[in-house]
């Protein structure tokens, strides 16, 4: 059985996407940044957050695969690569939640092959906690523990990223009729 706990509610979610592309905004200012969207769990923060930024910006998508159910494989794949030629852009990274940090780690290193001017990275959500590799984020929306979050483009085996807060999945074992 599946339960889900409400842990960011919608409009929790809007003033943290507003409070994050004000700092973006003001970063940048107007210099043009790429924001690169990693597929599928970014699009929808990705799509909230383009419009409150005010710097000239471009959107460039990629898409990564690492999961399997709610467990983190750590053998991440590029299963669809950028259109556009990034080589002297700022690039902001748009993530939906850095857990291991094995996918980010791995998308940084592809993309300072095509070298950027910059590179930065925004996440909407951080398991600070389950880090693995050491890398700094520039832009993070909320810090969250050791659970599983679904909605607002997060999945668990495609489902409920249409959601429009974020949930806890709490997975429980169907008890036996006695
Ligand atoms: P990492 O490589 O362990 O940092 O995992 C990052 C990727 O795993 C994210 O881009 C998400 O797609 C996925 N992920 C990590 N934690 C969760 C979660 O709690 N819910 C849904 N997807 C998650
Ligand atoms: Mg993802």
């Amino acid at each position: 059985m599946e339960r889900l706990k409400v842990i960011f509610t919608k409009n929790q979610i809007s003033s943290k996407v507003m409070e994050l592309g004000a700092l973006i905004s003001r970063d940048y200012k107007n210099e043009s940044v790429v924001l690169i969207c990693n597929l599928k769990g970014a699009f929808i923060f990705l799509a909230d957050l383009c419009r409150y930024i005010s710097a000239p910006l471009f959107v460039d998508f990629i898409a990564t695969t690492s999961y399997k159910g709610t467990k983190s494989t750590g053998d991440v794949r590029i299963i669809k690569d950028l259109k556009m030629d990034v080589r002297g852009r700022n690039i902001l990274l748009v993530e939906d939640i850095i857990d291991t940090g094995y996918t980010i780690e791995y998308i940084i290193r592809y993309l300072e092959l095509h070298r950027p001017k910059t590179i930065k990275i925004c996440t909407l959500l951080d398991k600070l906690c389950m880090r693995k590799v050491n890398i700094d984020i520039d832009y993070t929306g909320f810090i969250v523990a050791d659970q599983f979050l679904v909605g607002y483009g997060l999945d668990y085996d495609e489902r409920y990223r249409e959601m429009d807060c974020i949930a806890e999945l709490i997975l429980e074992r169907e008890k036996r009729e006695q």
